[in-house]
């Protein structure tokens, strides 16, 4: 780390008031969560994005709610990262006004202790699930149920076992199933019709939550002043609104702080407010953050 970047960034990072942290998948590599774009950005050979959309879902259910049931599975069995605390660490500090727009479905800033009142989880989550009817608008919070159906169980691994011990382990199978056998809405069944629940998640096409947003605009809109800081973490901005953030806080006067894997530092080094920090964001947030934050301990 550049020690010039890092001394400049801190000190601007002292007198900040209002700051905001974008967060995208590669906060959560180091808990063992892939990324969406990078070259590991699939699942049994699907991209990940391609099963990311209503279409997908309408298509073939099964296909959809075995890719979610696994990514489940994979967030359950994930930890925080010390990144995560470094996060929720600064979210519970009384002086400084504070918000992370999270666009991971992964559900581990909120388990790593992050403030509920200052996080924006604004893809949804991993954890809720919906009605798929027009009619009923059943929402369930914080399901960690796995498997979901006992149709998804064995959705947990994604290669066959007695494969993995050779250089090319085989993919265990994508099974053909029933929406019954996918997960049922309590309501609609109450009521004598059949409709299956879908990931609360907002994939391609798809609004974002409203009221989420809202608050978000009330944050970077607030009369108390503009946001002075936005750190950029782990994402590749290709998705809006999130990358919109960035111009919005630019255009405020605030400055910039990006901690990416895949960038060349030498490139940004403080030039027009922005610094670049390259390296694993679990590991540089406790670092770069440690004068408001003091020390995060491993979790
Ligand atoms: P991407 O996969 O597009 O980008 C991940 C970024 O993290 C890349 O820029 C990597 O270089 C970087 N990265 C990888 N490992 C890292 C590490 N250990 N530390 C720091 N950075 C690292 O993921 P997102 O930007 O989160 O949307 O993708 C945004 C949205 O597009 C997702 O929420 C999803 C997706 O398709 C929906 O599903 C609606």
């Amino acid at each position: 780390m550049n020690k010039q970047t890092l001394a400049e960034f801190q000190e601007h990072l002292k007198k900040s008031r209002r700051i905001v942290a974008l967060v995208g998948a590669g906060l959560s590599v180091s808990s063992g969560l892939p990324t969406f774009r990078g070259a590991e950005g699939l699942w049994k050979n699907f991209n990940m994005i391609d099963l990311a959309t209503p279409d997908a879902f309408y298509i073939d259910p099964g296909l959809v709610w075995q890719f979610y049931s696994w990514r489940r599975y994979s967030a359950l069995a994930a930890k925080p990262n010390r990144g995560h605390l470094a996060l929720a660490k600064l979210s519970n500090l009384p002086q400084t006004n504070f918000i992370t727009i999270t666009q991971n479905v992964d559900g581990l800033s909120a388990r790593s202790g992050h403030n509920s009142d200052n996080l924006y989880e604004i893809h949804g989550s991993l954890f809720t699930l919906k009605c798929t009817s027009f009619m009923c608008n059943y929402i369930e919070y914080n399901n960690f149920k796995a498997p979901l159906t006992p149709a998804l169980r064995g959705t947990e691994h994604e290669f066959l076992k007695s494969s993995l011990d050779s250089e090319s382990p085989e993919f265990s199978p994508v099974k053909q199933m029933k929406d019954s056998e996918l997960p049922q809405c309590p309501v609609c069944k109450s009521s004598g019709t059949q409709s299956i629940l879908r990931p609360g998640v907002v994939w391609f096409g798809e609004s974002l939550p409203m009221q989420e947003l809202n608050e978000i605009d009330d944050f970077l809109e607030s009369e108390e002043g503009p946001v002075d800081l936005i750190l950029v973490i782990g994402t590749s901005g290709t998705v809006y609104p999130a990358n919109s953030y960035v111009d919005r806080v630019r255009l405020q006067g605030g400055k910039v702080a990006i901690f990416n894997t895949d960038i060349d530092e030498s490139e940004i080094e403080g030039k027009d407010g922005v610094w670049g920090f390259k390296g694993d964001a679990a590991e540089l947030l406790p670092v770069v953050l440690e004068p408001l934050i003091g020390e995060v301990k491993q979790p």
